[in-house]
């Protein structure tokens, strides 16, 4: 079964495999627009989303496939008198012909694709991972880059709750001679379970708690938001990290500016202009990925 469940089932040939397949469909998309004619794919959202949700389901309508939708799982799917997400998958799998599903739970995917007769396309799994993001990252640092060896790379911002920055940095595991900046606040420090992942890659991983800490001619500062949701104590007084002309100004004209979005205030919309900062382009390759990825999952490339 094709499932999209983690970051760690991806090699560094089948990565240039869905980059190169992603490449096609933006050429011609049309030759791609009826491959999965007849599919019905489910989209289980027990968490909020703008991006994962409606560029999967842009990509589901380009590709040729139909959806069947719980916008609001959390709430308006049976799960809300008691239902198990297990239970769930196994009744979404008797309707649809994949299931993409975000969820509050870091193992939701996983227990997903145990019950699932159908592929499973995790979307983001509470603080654990987010691998199609990561995807669309890779694929955006290849495009921008021309390369993954050699990279020097910031991953800041809410590393403690987030699943974007440790997805990527599994990623990036991938490649030879890389540096990974953790910048963030004291109790937003990267979870030690990521460091090791790294080490064990011969990841050159460098703790800071400033932008100021990092190298001038850094190639990549992929930013985050506090994920409060995922707060247990939401009251903590944090002086977030932000991202604006003047900082930027300190860097390189080559040191790009990466978020997965939604932002809140930790980027400045004054950089939004800047050709560094490409966060809006890297959302955008989100439904090309995404499309790739829904024709893998059927073998339909
Ligand atoms: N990047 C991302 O996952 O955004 P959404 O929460 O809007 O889907």
């Amino acid at each position: 079964m094709n499932h999209v469940l983690c970051c760690e089932q991806y090699t560094k040939e089948s990565l240039e495999e869905l980059f190169v397949l992603t490449d096609k469909i933006i050429k011609e998309p049309m030759k791609y627009s009826k491959k999965l004619d007849g599919k019905i794919i489910a989209t289980l959202f027990y968490e909020p989303s703008t991006r994962t949700r409606l560029s999967f389901e842009a990509a589901i309508l380009r590709v040729g496939g139909s959806i069947i939708s719980t916008e609001n799982a959390k709430i308006a799917s049976s799960v809300a008198k008691g239902e198990s997400l297990k239970d769930t998958i196994k009744i979404v799998g008797g309707y649809a012909d994949a299931i993409v599903i975000r969820h509050s739970d870091n193992d939701s995917a996983e227990i997903a694709a145990s019950v699932s007769n159908v592929p499973i396309l995790n979307a983001g799994a509470g603080s654990g991972a987010h691998p199609t993001q990561s995807l669309l990252d890779m694929y955006t640092i290849r495009n921008k880059k021309g390369k993954f060896d050699g990279l020097k790379v910031a991953i800041s911002g809410d590393l403690r709750y987030g699943r974007t920055q440790n997805s990527l940095a599994k990623l990036l595991s991938l490649y030879n001679d890389i540096t990974i900046y953790g910048v963030s606040r004291k109790s937003f420090e990267l979870p030690q379970e990521y460091i090791d992942y790294m080490k064990k890659r011969n990841v050159k991983y460098i703790p800071c708690s400033e932008f100021s800490d990092l190298p001038k001619d850094i190639d990549i500062i992929y930013h985050t938001r506090t994920q409060l949701e995922r707060m247990e104590d939401k009251t903590m007084d944090i002086k977030e990290l932000i991202i604006n002309k003047q900082l930027l100004n300190t860097f390189s004209k080559d040191t790009l500016i990466m978020h997965p979005l939604p932002r809140v205030h930790e980027i400045d919309e004054d950089i939004d202009d800047d050709s560094r900062a490409i966060y809006f382009e890297q959302a955008h390759n989100g439904m090309f990925i995404r499309m790739a990825l829904l024709l893998q999952a059927f073998n339909k490339m």
